[in-house]
């Protein structure tokens, strides 16, 4: 397959060599992909695998490797299976979805496993597993920052994960590590469109390409939000 579209002849001369292309960016990496057999991470895999890289996906029950990324020590036996890598990209995470009054402390503390712990175990565990200028990618969406109406556990998460994102990168350079941070999928408005009212959606492909900014680029400490 191959790695980048064919420019025209005239757009050539404004191409980068081979050498500068070395050093912008990292082909075929390796990739560990959680998440990976989901609405966006089949979208993200598709998008990175199409540039040459390879994944390797993780799900509970689908997937290259079968682990629960809440679960520390199955995280730990992922990163052993899957030998050296190059980067992390993650699109799991589940929170609960009600109203305040109807919330208990442990649906919150649930949103919090879902979603902020198994991630930041990635990274925590992941440091010392994947590349020395490697990078993670974490999820999290616009409830962060605009929150609706039973949202409250996910607007927690979210920015529990955003703000972890911003204190690592000060610490795992040149590691990188960077979030995104999408509204509805275009794709996903039958499912969860009526909590978006009004929301401007995101197509898939929109969030796969910050992704591959994540990845091949050389940002972190960054909150790509989307649509831009
Ligand atoms: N859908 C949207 O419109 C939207 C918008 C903004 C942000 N997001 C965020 O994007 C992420 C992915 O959403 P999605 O719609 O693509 O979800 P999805 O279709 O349900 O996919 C989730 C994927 O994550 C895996 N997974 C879930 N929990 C896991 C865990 N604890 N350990 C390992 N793998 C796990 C699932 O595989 P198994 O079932 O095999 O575990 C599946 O492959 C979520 O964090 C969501 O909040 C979604």
């Amino acid at each position: 397959m191959p790695r980048r579209a064919q420019a025209s002849p005239e757009h050539d001369a404004l191409r980068p060599s081979p050498q500068v292309r070395k050093c912008l960016l990292s082909d075929n990496m390796r990739i560990l992909s959680v998440g990976g057999t989901g609405t966006l991470g089949t979208a993200v895999g598709e998008t990175l695998r199409a540039r040459g890289h390879e994944l390797l996906t993780v799900g509970r029950k689908s997937g290259d490797f079968q682990a629960d990324m809440t679960d520390p020590t199955e995280v730990g036996r992922v990163f052993d299976e899957a030998g050296p890598l190059d980067a992390v990209v993650s699109a799991a995470g589940s929170v609960p979805y009600k109203r305040l009054t109807e919330m208990t402390p442990e649906d919150y503390l649930s949103a919090y496993r879902g979603k902020v712990a198994g991630q930041i175990e990635l990274v925590r565990q992941g440091t010392s597993r994947i590349a020395a200028r490697g990078s993670f990618t974490l999820i999290t969406g616009v409830l962060s920052r605009e929150p609706i109406v039973t949202g409250s556990a996910a607007a927690l998460a979210n920015g529990a994960v955003e703000s972890f994102v911003l204190a690592a990168a000060l610490e795992i350079a040149p590691q990188r590590i960077n979030a995104v941070s999408p509204t509805v999928f275009t794709e996903s408005l039958d499912q969860y469109g009526d909590f978006f009212p009004g929301y401007p959606p995101v197509p898939l492909a929109e969030a796969a390409q910050a992704y591959v900014r994540s990845v091949e680029g050389g940002e972190t400490g960054k909150i790509f939000r989307l649509p831009v």
